[in-house]
């Protein structure tokens, strides 16, 4: 991949400061990963501990690459309200290694099109400055509120990339996941 910088540049929208993590972010994570309805397609809703674990993640995948999942801020009021962005998938697959982008966000602030303001806004920056060849997005099939922010960035799902995901338990229901791609059209123009 070219262009990668170290630096993880804050990205914006209309209605999203899309940034590094702060330390107050933590407590409004913390609430949003014990909630089940937000956790309702996850295996189990995350202890504080386990939240706190989940930035420091998300903050070693943006220094080491400079990308990740951006807290998302909304710029009106300076309210956290979750997360959009990219990461290196973190296992292996037939469809890796490949970036796949992801959101959550508080359950008070779905359906008025912020996750897809912000995943748009992600997409244009890692295909135009990271230069990515191709991004995807996975989740179970049931999850249609994440299934439709995919198909409204123009993404696609082919039954054919249907996998069980390895960090869910085999066996468990929200083992097997959908995969939808998108493609960087001037990246593979020019490698043809
Ligand atoms: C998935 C999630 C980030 C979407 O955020 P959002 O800001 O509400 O997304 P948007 O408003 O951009 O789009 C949501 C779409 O789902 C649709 N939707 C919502 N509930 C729905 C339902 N029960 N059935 C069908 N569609 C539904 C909305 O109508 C909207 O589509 P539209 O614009 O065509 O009307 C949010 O629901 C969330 O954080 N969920 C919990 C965490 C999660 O599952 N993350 C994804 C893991 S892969």
């Amino acid at each position: 991949m070219a262009n990668v910088t170290p630096e993880t540049p804050k990205l914006q929208t209309p209605r999203l400061l899309l940034r590094r993590w702060h330390k107050q972010d933590r407590e409004p994570f913390h609430r949003m990963n014990a909630d089940p309805h937000v956790m309702e397609f996850f295996p189990a809703c995350l202890t504080p501990q386990e939240s706190d674990g989940l930035i420091d993640r998300i903050e070693a995948h943006m220094e080491r690459h400079g990308f990740g999942f951006y807290a998302a801020e909304l710029r009106e009021t300076g309210e956290f309200i979750g997360f959009v962005g990219m990461a290196w998938t973190p296992f292996e697959a037939h469809f890796t290694p490949c970036v796949e982008i992801g959101w959550r966000l508080g359950s008070a602030y779905w359906n008025r099109g912020l996750a897809t303001e912000g995943a748009r806004e992600c997409l244009r920056h890692g295909f135009e400055a990271l230069e990515l060849a191709e991004v995807v997005a996975m989740t179970v099939g049931a999850n249609v509120r994440s299934r439709r922010v995919m198909e409204k960035l123009g993404m696609t799902c082919r039954p054919a990339d249907t996998f069980e995901h390895p960090h869910v338990p085999a066996g468990h229901v929200l083992r097997q996941h959908v995969l939808y791609r998108i493609v960087n059209e001037r990246v593979v123009r020019e490698k043809e």
